[in-house]
């Protein structure tokens, strides 16, 4: 039922209008088809270009659109963020992060058969094998847990045999819910693994986020209670992360894809994307800044002065600023929320929750931000949560990609039923050496 809807709402991607857009090149004029957008800019396909002596350059892809998607839509100026033209509010505040991961993956919010059904489905697969451990045992215990993740991720589709093929629905259906169900247990035996604790196993009575939490912190054989506005403040960041159109790691699972690589080995190289400090590790840079700042003030300076010192030596504040977003980050408004709750809850250190605060103040009331708008965006405010709920800031990144699982599969399987998909091989402007003759070593000097 899920499949055939999915291939539906995916079919109609690629819509090419009758407008085109001339482009003139010395005596050259060129027609080059536009591809309409239901909302956001409209794309020009500039593919006839490449039997022309011309490439067009665009260094971080600033204005370069790499496919058409039905995913998700973000409007950095209006800070807008829709998954499937739902609105993130709604969602953060209605659903649930595996109700979202469906909607994502599958073009449409779930009845609740189609919901409770999916959720026994990735329920009934969160087991990994015992053999996985011994997997996971080889690694050092202090390894950051990223570079686990992405190599137990790589390494899982050898634990599940069959389910790696890129045509088959039926094995890209299993893929799915094994990669939704056993990320969650592994990051939990990454977590617990660190602190050299014993793993647990999951329990089906508990819901998603509920037992993930339970699998970490839980005690073997005591009766443990999760404090709910835990669990409700993981769901909606779960969900805040879910997807996030064309960044840094999306993109880079797409384009892993797009050679045939398995939906295993695809979501493995965004889980290693996702580790640089300027995209999912910024949460755990955030945090340490904070802790900085916290230093900082011990020694009779301010917050501002830390802020001088980033703006004097060109650094930048880990927590703001966005490639798309040049208006506030509708989830970091979110996130804010829970981070107050937490404080007033006197969960986690109040203090550096009141240095997040006054820090974020400071920001926004200096032009040299707002005049590059600079605004917060969502990893000024998870770190410091993550702590308050216990994790290390190492694993602040690995509960990031245990929530942006989702949306890489739906553009993966998006990719896949795109008809103008092609292996993502991108051009050059050659600057290099036009032509040199081979001298024999002899002959070389300095
Ligand atoms: C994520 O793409 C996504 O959707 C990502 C993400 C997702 O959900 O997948 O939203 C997750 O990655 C959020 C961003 C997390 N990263 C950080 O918080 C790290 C700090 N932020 C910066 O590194 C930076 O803002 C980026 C990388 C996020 C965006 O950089 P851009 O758009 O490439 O901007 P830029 O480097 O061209 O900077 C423009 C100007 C420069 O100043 P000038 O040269 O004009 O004087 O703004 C300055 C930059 O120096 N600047 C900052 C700054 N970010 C940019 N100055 C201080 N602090 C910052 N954070």
């Amino acid at each position: 039922m899920a499949t055939e809807n999915f291939i539906q709402s995916t079919s109609e991607i690629a819509r090419i209008s009758e407008d085109s857009a001339k482009l003139k090149i010395e005596s050259k004029e060129f027609d080059l088809p536009v591809v309409k957008a239901t909302c956001g800019p409209d794309g020009i396909l500039i593919s006839k270009l490449k039997n022309e002596a011309f490439v067009t350059l665009d260094p971080g892809f600033l204005t370069t659109a790499q496919c058409s998607s039905n995913i998700t839509y973000i409007d950095g100026e209006q800070s807008i963020l829709r998954y499937r033209g739902y609105p993130i509010q709604d969602l953060a505040e209605k659903s649930t992060f595996l109700e979202v991961a469906y909607l994502l993956i599958y073009g449409y919010l779930p009845t609740k058969e189609q919901r409770d059904s999916f959720i026994d489905d990735v329920n009934g697969r969160t087991l990994v094998g015992e053999d996985f451990r011994s997997f996971l045992g080889g690694f050092p215990r202090d390894a950051h847990p990223m570079a686990l993740l992405s190599s137990s991720v790589a390494a899982l589709g050898t634990f599940c045999s069959g389910t790696s093929s890129v045509h088959d629905l039926q094995a890209i259906e299993e893929a799915t819910k094994n990669i939704l169900a056993k990320t969650r247990t592994i990051t939990s035996f990454l977590h617990r693994r660190r602190r050299n604790e014993p793993l647990l196993y999951p329990d089906y009575s508990r819901g998603y986020v509920d037992d993930f939490i339970r699998m970490c912190f839980a005690i073997p054989y005591e009766r443990f209670e999760s404090n709910p506005l835990l669990v409700d403040a993981l769901d909606k960041l779960l969900i805040l992360h879910a997807d996030h159109e064309q960044n840094c790691s999306t993109t880079v699972v797409r384009i892993t894809g797009s050679s045939n690589a398995s939906l295993y080995s695809s979501v493995a190289a965004g889980i290693c994307a996702l580790s640089g400090p300027l995209h999912g590790g910024a949460n755990e840079k955030a945090l340490k800044q904070i802790c900085e700042i916290r230093e900082y003030i011990k020694e009779g300076k301010t917050i501002q002065d830390f802020v001088n010192m980033v703006k004097d030596n060109k650094q930048k504040l880990a927590g703001f600023g966005h490639r798309v977003y040049k208006s506030y980050d509708p989830r970091a408004a979110i996130a804010k929320e829970y981070a107050k709750k937490m404080y007033d809850a006197k969960i986690g250190d109040l203090d550096l929750f009141e240095l997040a605060f006054e820090l974020e103040e400071v920001v926004m009331e200096d032009d040299y931000f707002s005049s590059r708008h600079l605004y917060p965006n969502i990893d000024l405010w998870t770190g410091l949560i993550y702590k308050a709920m216990g994790f290390d800031p190492e694993m602040f990144t690995t509960i990031f990609a245990l929530a942006r699982i989702p949306g890489w599969i739906a553009h993966w399987r998006e990719m896949h039923r795109d008809p103008l998909t092609k292996i993502g091989r991108p051009r050059q402007v050659y600057t290099g050496p036009v032509y040199n003759k081979y001298i024999s070593v002899d002959e070389r000097k300095l």
